[in-house]
Order: C-alpha cells, then structure tokens, then sequence
C-alpha cells in the first residue's frame, strides 16, 4: 500500500467538512460522514507512519466497539481484541478481581490505539475521500457564510474552505486557538506525576488489565498480546525518559506490583517506551461559530482508566449525526446543541478518572486523604453498589446519541 494515500493527488479547495487532524477523533468522523454522504477533507500535520505507530492507552468500551463495527469499521478488533469483563485491584498484598460485566453486560475490548488507527486509515483510503499527511493547519477563520482553513505543505501555503470546520487535532492542535479565550470556558487539573510506559516481550502479569497502588507509587499491568506486555509506572512529572535504565524499570515494576498471592512478575526486552504526563482539562464550548472540536481538541483525561479515545469516538458519534442532520436534511438545532449533548457524558468520563486517578496514585496529601483513599479501595473490593457504579462508566457509559448511518438518516435517529 502506497505511503501516500492520495497518490500525489492536492488538497481541494472546497468542502463541505473539513476536518484538521488524522487521530481516532479525524478519522472516525470523516467515516461517520462519508456514510452519510457527506465530503470531507482531513488534513494531518504529521506523517502517517508517525500517525500509525503511536503508542497509547488501548482499552476500547462496549459502546465505542458497537459503534466502530456497526460503521463497518471494527473487523479487525473483533477478530484481534482482547474481550476483558473487569480489572485486577492488588494491594496490601492481596489481589482482587473486579468483575464489571454482570452488573452491565458489557465488555472492554483491549485493542493497541495505533492499531485502530492503522484500521481506520486503510477505511478511509477504501473510500477514496481526501486524506493528506504532512499537511499541518496554521490557522482556522470559523466566521462568516464559507469558514476557511489555513494549511502548509511542501508545495506552500494554502487555503481549504468549507461549510463546517472540525477540529479533531488532539491537545497541542490549533484548532482550538481559533476559539477566544474568554468563551472557551476552561477546566484545568494538573497532576504531578507521570506515567512512564513500557511496551515488553514478556507474559502479562494477569489475564486482564491491573492497576497496583502501592506506597511507592502506582503501577498498571495491561496487555497487547499472549507474550507483550504494555505496563506504567507512576513516576514524578518531571522525569526524563533517560533517567530509567530497563533494569531499574524492571525492579520498581516488580516492587510495586509483588503479593503473596501472586508469582513474580516475568521480565523480557522492552521495545517501546512513552511518558505521559497527568492533566484533566476540558474545553466547556465545543462549538464556536462553524467550528466544532472533538476529542483531545476538546478534552484530556489522565490515562488512569483509558478513556481518551472513547470519548473521542463518543463525540464523533454526537457530531456526525448533527451535522448530517444540518447538511442533509438543514436541521441545524443538532448542531447548536453539540456542546450540550457532548459534555456532561465527557463529564461523567472526567470524573471518573478524576477518581481513579486520585485513589490508585500515591500523591501529596495529608494522613486523612490517604485513609479516605484506602477506604475507596476497600469499598471497591467490598460492596457491589459500589463495583457497579465503577464498572458502569469503565465499560462505558450510553452514548447521548444514537448514531446515524446512511442517508437520508432515518426518522427514527435521536436528538
Ligand atoms: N494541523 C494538522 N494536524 C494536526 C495539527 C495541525 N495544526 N495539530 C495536531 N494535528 C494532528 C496530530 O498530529 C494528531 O495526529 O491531529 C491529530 C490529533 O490526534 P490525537 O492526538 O490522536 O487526538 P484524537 O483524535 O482526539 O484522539 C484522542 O488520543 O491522546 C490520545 O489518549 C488520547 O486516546 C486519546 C486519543
Ligand atoms: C493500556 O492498556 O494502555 C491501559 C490500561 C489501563 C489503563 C490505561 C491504559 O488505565
């Protein structure tokens, strides 16, 4: 397959979404549109290896999974993902699993992100609408009847228009910018930790994903295959990647993770490594104008429960079927209330991983914080009300739409 999936082919010069950024939240859209007839450009600044083999968090909920194979889009992850019903809770010595499923019916599916992202290029290319690599966005005109994308590439600088603007283009991405500051309504928590990550040839240290608290700090033991290992180390945030030497890696991921109910954890060659830094942010209006963002443009979770991605594909989902709604059928209230539909289920995802975070990290805090985090733990292992509520918005929770395929949608879509 050619590297370049438009075979040299330019940017055009009207659409009518386009979309800034080539992550999960870009290309899951462009595909909700394109099965709604919708054009769509997506510009990526990046390269599409660069795009096809970052590593992150890959734990994928029931709703992102039902959506992703009903767009046709899932093929691979069914056939590949890891189906895990709950997570391993081991500290003081003890391991506990928490199982989720009963209570929801639901499952996690582990599935390596690059690996989705990887999926929904190769859809894209299959559809034949534009994707360009290496195309990074300066700036983002939202106003006025035809809003106007800025963009460079090799050849120069150029403009894209189009009738709706989406800023899928991640944390560090412009598109946001084209927001005022004093409309964005902004939600910042910084953390003061990290956490280094490791790819390894070596057998999981459980059969599902677990999280380690412990008083050197947490460690997380997930998975991408029988014998590839993918683990976390809470580490302070300043911490260069250099400072860690595999051996040292190693030993602090079995201290932390050693129980008397358990055997050592198995060492092997680490492939990858990755620092993730620790913050929660939201971006409370998602929509300026005919600019609209999703995913990481809007939003960040701590990696503590894996739920950036999903809430990427969940704003795809919200935004697709409005602006199909405004596009094909010239219903525009969907649109006006993207922000309101999108955000108390980003919400829900910020608090809980606001709450994980804070309960399996060791962080600052005085001896009644850390008693009120043991309790939280115990009651995780002990009440059943307690797992449910947990376990509800880890497997996932509803989407706030129902998705919309095909057109003309169907009038039984939902606000
Ligand atoms: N022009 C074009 N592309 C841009 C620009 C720009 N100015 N700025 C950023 N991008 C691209 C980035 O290179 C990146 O590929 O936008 C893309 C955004 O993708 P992601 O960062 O993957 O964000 P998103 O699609 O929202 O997915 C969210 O990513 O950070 C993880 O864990 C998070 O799983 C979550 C997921
Ligand atoms: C992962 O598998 O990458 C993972 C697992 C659990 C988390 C975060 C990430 O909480």
């Amino acid at each position: 397959m050619s590297s370049d999936p438009t075979h040299g082919a330019r940017v055009p010069s009207r659409t009518q979404v386009a979309i800034v950024g080539a992550g999960p939240a870009g290309l899951t859209l462009g595909h909700l549109l394109h099965l709604q007839g919708i054009d769509s450009v997506i510009l990526e600044r990046s390269s599409r290896a660069h795009v096809e083999q970052r590593l992150r968090a890959g734990i994928i909920e029931q709703p992102s999974v039902d959506l992703l194979v009903a767009a046709g889009l899932g093929d691979r992850l069914l056939r590949e993902g890891m189906r895990h019903s709950g997570f391993y809770l081991r500290y003081d010595d003890v391991t506990h699993y928490l199982d989720f499923h009963p209570y929801t019916g639901q499952y996690a599916t582990v599935y390596g992100q690059h690996e989705l992202v990887k999926d929904l290029i190769a859809a894209r290319i299959d559809t034949r609408r534009p994707l360009h690599f290496d195309t990074e966005v300066t700036a983002i005109a939202p106003s006025g009847p035809t809003p106007a994308v800025r963009y460079r590439t090799t050849a120069g600088e150029r403009t894209l228009e189009a009738d709706f603007v989406v800023a899928a283009d991640g944390f560090h991405g412009a598109g946001r910018a084209a927001i005022p500051a004093d409309v964005r309504g902004e939600l910042i928590r910084e953390y003061p930790v990290a956490w280094l990550g490791i790819l390894a040839e070596s057998t999981p240290a459980a059969p599902e994903g677990m999280y380690c608290p412990h008083p050197n700090g947490l460690s997380v033991h997930s998975m991408r295959g029988p014998r590839l290992s993918r683990q976390y180390l809470q580490v302070p945030a300043d911490t260069d990647l250099g400072d860690w030497s595999d051996p040292q890696i190693w030993d602090e991921l079995s201290v932390r993770c050693a129980a008397a109910d358990a055997v050592p954890l198995e060492t092997g060659p680490i492939v990858e490594r990755s620092l993730a830094p620790l913050r929660s942010y939201v971006c409370s209006t998602m929509q300026y104008k005919r600019l609209f963002l999703a995913g990481d443009a809007a939003h960040i979770v701590p990696p503590t429960g894996a739920k950036g991605l999903n809430l990427a594909i969940s704003d795809t989902c919200v935004l697709s079927h409005a602006l199909g709604a405004a596009i094909n059928h010239g219903i525009t209230e969907h649109l006006t209330r993207y922000t309101a539909t999108a955000l108390p289920r980003v919400m829900a995802a910020q608090r809980f991983s606001a709450l994980l975070t804070t309960t399996l990290h060791a962080l600052p805090g005085d001896g009644f914080t850390e008693a009120l985090r043991r309790a939280t733990l115990d009651r995780w292992v002990g009440s059943e009300a307690a797992r449910h509520e947990l376990g509800e918005v880890y497997l996932g929770l509803p989407f706030a739409t129902a998705p919309t395929f095909g057109t003309p949608i169907g009038a039984g879509a939902s606000a």
